[in-house]
């Protein structure tokens, strides 16, 4: 008889129960937006669904100066306005007496001092496990002295001690390929990767992790998802708004930066990935990965083919002028920061090569939508005549439709009523709010709770934060390259600008015209 050997399945392959534990979460950057609009009432909404248990822990700690009491003023404002469960008094009561404060710098020894000997006396005093949360809410500039402190200060239990430490990180997670890789550096000598929880709120959006389902739980889709059958794939996140107050962060960011090099590639590494083997992190992210190795790395000369950038002009939007980019709070007045972005990504793979992937997003768009559509080959013969926009109408269409109006739907080719052939394209079509009676959740949710239970599948791991950003930094110096020779010709150098409340500059259109190919209206 063969003996085989008995394999151990690792932590992360093992299923993992949709029920929390007891824990503590120490908040960093408490006093911001980012706690008060989505974490603070996630948390809030998590126990009152019974996911997380009632004598949850939540510290704050930022350096504004705030008793408990005022914190948890703060906390019931966020929380009334935010939640989407109803806000009840006698329930907020009892969720308020588990929020405390400690106020302290983020690289100061003594701050962290404190907020141990706060947290020691919580593990005691509240039902905690010893089980500690650290969640980055704060600017970037900080997350390496917090990582820093919390390791000095002995905060970081070893991974095999039988209580759990974890860190969640927002993003942005670095400004290019050397820090993206100096910060990971940095935080893996003091935590372990599987401690950390990159976080991408897009994973969390019920209708992103749908494409999954979608792909690998329907027998149909999976035969003709490949280059054989699809022609190509245009993923848009548009945005209505111009960057409002956020124009100091913005202006140093863009819109490759901000939405694409997290938000877009993950949505192409989902669209695109094989099948994993099973659906836990390690497996997922593997084949996340994979995809994201496979998109066409480019010379900095080439980037002007593949790319369009452009900035936004004064335009009506949503019934208000908006003014140029340039002119916006904390915007610099020569600003070369572009506010969209349009690229056509080429996969360098079995499945699909030769079929590009365009990506477009950009703010003071018409509308905010993220979709991802896939466009499929047209029939090969035609038989009837179309009155209409006939290059369209053969062609399928698959829309999956992230936000607003969250479902798939497939658009087909059908006869009017009458006596003559006439075809018009009809959907076939999967509403969220209509098969399931309510809208999406808030992705902080999920992804508070899968931190609290320990599984990785929607956070981003190492290698995926520095693929991704392998392929946009070298986008960014072929910018560069572009910048620099026009200063070196004494030209200012200008990016092309769309007016505000328009589907961006003419050259996105060349982009897929070259290939009889169009922009959906969404
Ligand atoms: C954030 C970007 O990550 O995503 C913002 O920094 C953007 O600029 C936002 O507005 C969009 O998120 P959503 O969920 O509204 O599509």
């Amino acid at each position: 008889m063969l003996n085989s050997p008995v394999v151990e399945a690792a932590p992360e392959d093992r299923p993992i129960p949709r029920m929390s534990g007891p824990a503590l979460m120490v908040i960093f950057g408490a006093s911001g937006d980012l706690a008060q609009r989505k974490l603070l009432p996630a948390l809030y909404n998590l126990v009152q669904k019974k996911l997380l248990p009632e004598d949850f822990t939540i510290v704050g700690y930022s350096r504004t100066e705030y008793s408990d009491e005022a914190f948890r003023e703060m906390a019931r404002v966020g929380v009334e306005k935010y939640s989407d469960v109803e806000f009840q008094e006698a329930e907020w009561q009892k969720f308020a007496q588990g929020i405390f404060y400690v106020a302290g710098n983020y690289d100061d020894a003594e701050g962290f001092a404190r907020l141990k000997s706060r947290i020691e006396e919580l593990d005691q005093s509240r039902r905690t496990g010893h089980n500690r949360l650290f969640y980055l809410a704060t600017p970037p500039s900080v997350y390496e002295p917090v990582a820093t402190q919390l390791g000095q200060a002995d905060l970081v239990h070893p991974v095999d001690e039988k209580c759990w430490t974890r860190l969640v990180v927002e993003k942005p997670f670095g400004h290019d390929l050397a820090s993206a890789q100096a910060l990971n550096e940095h935080l893996l000598g003091i935590f372990d990767e599987d401690q950390i929880y990159r976080i991408d709120h897009y994973l969390g959006k019920e209708t992103v992790q749908n494409i999954l389902v979608f792909r690998f739980a329907n027998g149909i889709f999976e035969p003709i998802w490949n280059r054989n059958y699809v022609d190509h794939v245009q993923i848009t996140v548009s945005e209505s708004i111009g960057v409002e107050q956020r124009g100091g962060y913005y202006d140093k960011s863009g819109a490759l930066r901000d939405m694409v090099q997290n938000h877009m590639m993950q949505l192409v590494s989902l669209v695109g990935m094989e099948p994993p083997v099973a659906f836990d992190a390690k497996a997922v992210r593997d084949q996340k990965v994979n995809l994201l190795r496979s998109i066409r790395p480019l010379a900095p000369e080439e980037v002007g083919q593949y790319l369009v950038r452009a900035q936004y002009s004064p335009g009506d939007l949503n019934g208000e002028r908006l003014p140029a980019y340039r002119d916006e709070e904390g915007v610099a007045h020569e600003s070369t920061t572009e506010t969209f972005v349009a690229w056509k990504l080429e996969i360098d793979n079995w499945r699909w090569n030769g079929v590009p992937f365009y990506l477009r997003t950009g703010k003071a768009l018409p509308q905010k939508v993220s979709e991802i559509a896939i466009y499929f080959r047209r029939a090969p013969h035609l038989l009837f005549d179309s009155a209409d926009d006939g290059e369209h109408l053969s062609r399928n269409v698959l829309l999956i439709r992230i936000q607003p109006d969250e479902g798939i739907s497939l658009k087909i080719s059908a006869k009017q009523p009458g006596p003559a052939v006439k075809l018009q394209p009809v959907n076939m079509a999967f509403q969220y709010g209509s098969s399931f009676g309510a809208t999406p959740p808030d992705a902080y949710q999920r992804l508070l709770l899968d931190v609290v239970l320990g599984d990785g599948t929607l956070f981003t791991r190492r290698d995926e934060v520095e693929v991704a950003w392998d392929r946009v930094t070298r986008v960014l110096d072929g910018w560069k390259i572009q910048e620099d020779q026009a200063q070196s010709r004494g030209v200012p150098f200008r990016l092309p600008t769309y007016e505000a409340g328009t589907w961006g500059p003419a050259a996105a259109e060349h982009l897929l015209g070259l290939e009889d190919q169009s922009w959906r209206k969404p």
